[in-house]
């Protein structure tokens, strides 16, 4: 049985009285323990809106309105507060996206995470103190500097410590949402390193979120992307980065350029995202696609190819 599994979620948010949208339109994935999901795609496409909803921490104006998540057996959309609130931190732990920079400058880094330990366990300040020295020196720093504050740490520090946070309470699932954007390439691809040390030490099961296909090869197993709400292609690692099927993870794929070894400046994909008031005819990729044919202004049938490969596409791929 999979840790956790989505079918078919479906999220809208009320925009006024009369206007909603949906952000997220019939996502389905499954983790299992131990393994890392990627979910890729463009600003807007729904990411962070997927990820909230597995802890029930959407914004109020947002609702889950049909759809399915389980973790460990049980549903999590009708939760009871009680069950949410072990949920939250205890079975999955958030890294939200530019939390780094919601570190409080006016408390120590030993503070910070004695707090947040403090916050959802019901142990002694002693014992969390010893908690925080055993985490920080997890995310690889040295605990001498616990009583420093964030603004003496560098950016990859920073995003260390939210880290640690987020292991505070042993957690069996780490969504990280763009834990490294804003970082340099060289200290993106050391945290990226720990979070997999991590994984494989703790036996976690991670969801990171990112733009850039380019630098989570090595660490995920699995890859969902999304396009305007939904998940256009799913599938193991290998074959999304050998085999990609939909033009968009296509293109994806080569807006972040490798040249060399480096990283070059990302291509975006001309064109804008579709607005999601919309009521969608046809595939939500279509007007900005390469390989639009005139049956594409038609719902794209999900394709399957292979064991664990799905696209939602009108073409056959190639
Ligand atoms: N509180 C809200 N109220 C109304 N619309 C929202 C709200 N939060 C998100 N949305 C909309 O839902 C859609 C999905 O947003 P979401 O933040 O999940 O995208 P994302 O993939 O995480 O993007 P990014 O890469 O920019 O973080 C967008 O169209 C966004 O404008
Ligand atoms: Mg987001």
């Amino acid at each position: 049985m999979a840790l956790l599994s989505v079918k078919d979620l479906v999220i809208e948010f009320r925009l006024s009285k009369r206007k909603n949208i949906r952000a997220v339109s019939g996502v389905s994935f499954t983790l299992n323990q131990g393994e890392t999901l990627a979910l890729v795609g463009e600003s807007g496409s729904g990411k962070t809106t997927t990820a909230l909803s597995l802890m029930r921490l959407l914004p109020n104006n947002g609702a889950i309105t049909s759809g399915e998540i389980i973790y460990a057996g049980k549903d999590v959309v009708n939760a009871p507060d009680e069950r949410l609130r072990r949920l939250r931190w205890k079975e999955i732990a958030i890294i939200f996206q530019g939390a780094m920079n919601a570190l409080n400058p006016v408390l120590t880094i030993e503070k910070q995470i004695v707090e947040v330990i403090m916050l959802h366990e019901d142990i002694s300040e002693i014992q969390a103190r010893e908690r925080a020295v055993e985490l920080i020196k997890r995310v690889e720093i040295d605990p001498k500097r616990l009583d420093q504050y964030p603004h003496e740490f560098s950016g990859g520090m920073r995003q260390r410590v939210m880290i640690a946070m987020a292991l505070a309470c042993n957690p069996k699932i780490i969504i990280g949402d763009e834990p490294t954007t804003a970082l340099d390439v060289m200290v993106q691809a050391q945290i990226f390193e720990l979070l997999e040390t991590l994984k494989k030490e703790m036996s976690l099961s991670m969801i990171l979120i990112t733009h850039d296909l380019s630098i989570l090869g090595d660490i995920c197993d699995k890859v969902a992307v999304m396009y305007a709400g939904q998940i256009v292609e799913y599938g193991d690692v290998q074959s999304i980065y050998c085999d990609p099927k939909h033009p968009y993870t296509e293109k994806l794929l080569s807006s972040y350029p490798v040249i060399g070894g480096k990283r070059g400046i990302p291509d975006s994909i001309p064109g804008l995202s579709p607005d999601m008031a919309e009521d969608f005819q046809g595939c939500r990729f279509e007007p900005r696609c390469h390989k639009a044919l005139e049956i594409c202004k038609t719902l794209p049938p999900l394709r399957t190819c292979g064991e664990n490969h799905q696209y939602l596409c009108h073409l056959e791929g190639d």
